[in-house]
């Protein structure tokens, strides 16, 4: 089996299907690695991986899902998040892409007094493209939900043929190949660049995210520390997930081993009390990544696992030495929802 699991697609007789662009900017922050005084930081950005509505780490994912997608011969996405889910935008621009319709259940994961939270950003791009949009008051829950069931039945009621895609692209099979791929990239990049990133820190929620690094890290002959940070502020659930989709996308990619549990490291402490509610130390780093680097992160996801990197760093826990690549998962589109936050 092939360590690229693109080409293990290939290999099972699926078609190839790319919705992104690559490659992406110059990776250094060097003014955020001047400012903190520690080990050097890197980025490695999926917020501009590709042209399909703002891209982000879900484009990367569903990209591998394009395949069975088409196999199965359906004509509508069904998909489930937040109102200012990220995923669900882009499944709208897939499923836009592909010529495909859309279902998209978006619940009321954040408790977020600001009156247009249903309206701007995610949701409006969303519905921008055609998207059928099924607003649900349900709170915030990374499992299978009755709403998205309920859609999927709808789909085939009406006569459709539904695809589901779980939140987050992450509950699923092929979940984790997007990221198990860009552990290979990232090798690629670090012959081009002569460096070694020793340590990966990235935003944990539905976990495929990381979990599918940690598989595709684990058949290089390297190691190195990929630390999630929780931002869901339930690190036990988000831990047992990232380990349940790294266990299984290993195998699919032919790993020949069982992940050890030393190998899953998801932190705790910046996520504040709740998914979506951002803290101090959130609006801190969204500040020092705009002003130090002009790079936009946003108040869910970004902010939290930046807020993150900046403590490990400047504690020492990630020592002077580390090269660090900070994985910018995308997200902005949400910030619209949280002008309240930046008036002055
Ligand atoms: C911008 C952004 N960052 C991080 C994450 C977390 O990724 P994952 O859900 O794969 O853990 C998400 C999605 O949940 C996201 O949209």
């Amino acid at each position: 089996m092939s360590a690229d699991p693109r080409r293990n697609h290939v290999a099972a007789g699926l078609p190839p299907l790319s919705v992104a662009l690559r490659p992406e900017p110059d990776p250094s922050l060097d003014r955020l690695t001047g400012h903190l005084g520690g080990a050097r930081i890197w980025a490695k950005r999926e917020d501009c991986n590709s042209g399909l509505a703002y891209g982000g780490n879900k484009t990367r994912k569903l990209e591998y899902l394009v395949p069975d997608i088409l196999e199965q011969g359906a004509d509508t996405l069904v998909s489930i998040g937040g109102y200012q889910s990220n995923h669900t935008r882009q499944v709208a621009a897939l499923a836009a892409r592909l010529g495909l319709k859309a279902v998209l259940v978006q619940e009321r994961w954040v408790d977020w007094p600001d009156p247009l939270n249903d309206r701007v950003g995610n949701i409006m791009l969303s519905r921008i493209m055609g998207a059928e949009v099924r607003l649900d008051p349900s709170g915030f829950g990374i499992g299978v939900k009755g709403s998205w069931e309920q859609a999927l039945e709808d789909v085939r009621a009406r006569g459709g043929t539904p695809y589901g895609i779980p939140a987050g692209a992450s509950d699923h099979r092929l979940g984790g190949l997007g990221f198990a791929n860009w552990a290979f990239e990232v090798q690629q990049q670090e012959r081009e660049l002569g460096v070694f990133f020793d340590t990966v820190v990235v935003c944990a929620v539905t976990g495929s995210t990381q979990a599918g690094m940690i598989a595709g890290f684990a058949l290089q002959d390297r190691p190195r520390r990929v630390i999630g940070i929780d931002a869901s502020a339930e690190v036990d659930a988000t831990r047992a997930q990232v380990a349940r989709i790294a266990r299984g996308t290993a195998e699919l990619i032919g790993l020949g081993r069982e992940l050890t549990d030393d190998e899953i490291t998801v932190l705790e402490g910046w996520a504040g009390d709740r998914y979506g509610i951002p803290v101090h130390s959130t609006l801190d780093a969204i500040g020092l990544s705009g002003r130090l680097e002009g790079m936009i992160i946003d108040p869910v996801y970004e902010g939290k696992s930046m807020a993150g990197l900046v403590d490990l760093v400047t504690s020492g826990e990630i020592p002077r030495g580390s090269n660090v690549l900070y994985a910018h998962l995308g997200g902005q589109p949400a910030l619209n929802a949280y002008s309240a936050l930046f008036t002055a």
